[in-house]
């Protein structure tokens, strides 16, 4: 997956597509559990780092807090809505001054940032001390459906077609002990994490099956000719095709609090 990786540009359709399929089944349903697990009050100043369509955004402003919506790709932050400011740079340089927010949000995107450790020192820049800062990632020993479906699709397809092209879905998770360590690193304080499942709902098993249009792979798949797509999305029906549309969905939280600086 990677155009969700650090300076690549994002296709704009993969983010209609991500906002379209993937943002209220998975995205939106875990940015309540993010904001809850950070604790956001009315007034709080929150930083959604790596805000992509703004589901994490969205959430927290509902619940009162002024957010900044911040992402690398300026077509992933084209659908957040008006009243949440939105930021277009890389998580490793931020352009906001030390101390400036309360807490900082990042869901699903710390892996794909070159550099987490910058990524986090940043965070804890830019945090007041006692500020709170909460990522949540998909830890690399769990199966991570429809993401895994999609990558052992195209590798099976790419397989067939005699390339020797590796289609792996290993960058989008990460393993937690990583950002624990990393987190500590950077100089937070209170560090923990947590480990959360949600039941995800796919209104049918097409939708999840277009949901591959909003990742990375979708442009890809795009090219292929058609016959090759149809073989690929089929291969993936197969796989997510199982009884009722219900899922567990296994993601965790890794929270810590800014510290006051020491010049
Ligand atoms: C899987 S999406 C998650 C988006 C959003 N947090 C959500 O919950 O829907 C990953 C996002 O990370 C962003 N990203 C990747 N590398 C980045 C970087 N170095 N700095 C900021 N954002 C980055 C991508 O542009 C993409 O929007």
């Amino acid at each position: 997956m990677s155009r969700w990786s650090s300076g690549a540009e994002t296709d704009v359709s993969v983010a209609e597509n991500y906002q379209r399929y993937l943002e209220p089944v998975l995205f939106a349903p875990w940015a309540h559990r993010l904001v809850a697990y950070a604790g956001v009050r009315p007034g709080d100043t929150v930083l959604d780092l790596a805000a992509g369509t703004g589901a994490v955004s969205r959430v927290a402003a509902r619940a009162g807090a002024s957010v900044i919506a911040g992402d690398s790709s300026a077509p992933m932050l084209e659908p957040v809505p008006a009243g949440i400011r939105t930021l277009v740079c890389p998580a490793d340089a931020l352009d906001l001054p030390d101390g400036s927010v309360d807490i900082v949000l990042c869901q699903q995107g710390l892996q794909f940032v070159a550099d987490p450790l910058a990524a986090l020192r940043e965070a804890l820049r830019v945090l007041r001390p006692g500020g709170v800062v909460a990522v949540s990632v998909w830890a690399t020993d769990e199966r991570l459906d429809p993401f895994d479906a999609f990558a052992e699709a195209l590798q099976r397809d790419a397989t067939a077609a005699g390339s020797s092209r590796t289609i792996s879905n290993a960058a989008v998770a990460t393993t937690v002990h990583g950002v624990v360590d990393q987190l500590l690193v950077a100089g937070a304080a209170d560090v923990r994490a947590t480990r959360q499942e949600l039941a995800v709902r796919w209104p049918t098993v097409d939708s999840e099956v277009a949901a591959l249009f909003g990742t990375p792979f979708g442009p890809f798949l795009e090219r292929l000719p058609s016959a090759r797509q149809e073989d690929v999305l089929d291969d993936v029906r197969r796989q997510l095709d199982h009884d009722g549309r219900t899922v567990a969905h296994v993601t965790t939280s890794v929270l810590g609090r800014g510290v006051k600086r020491v010049e």
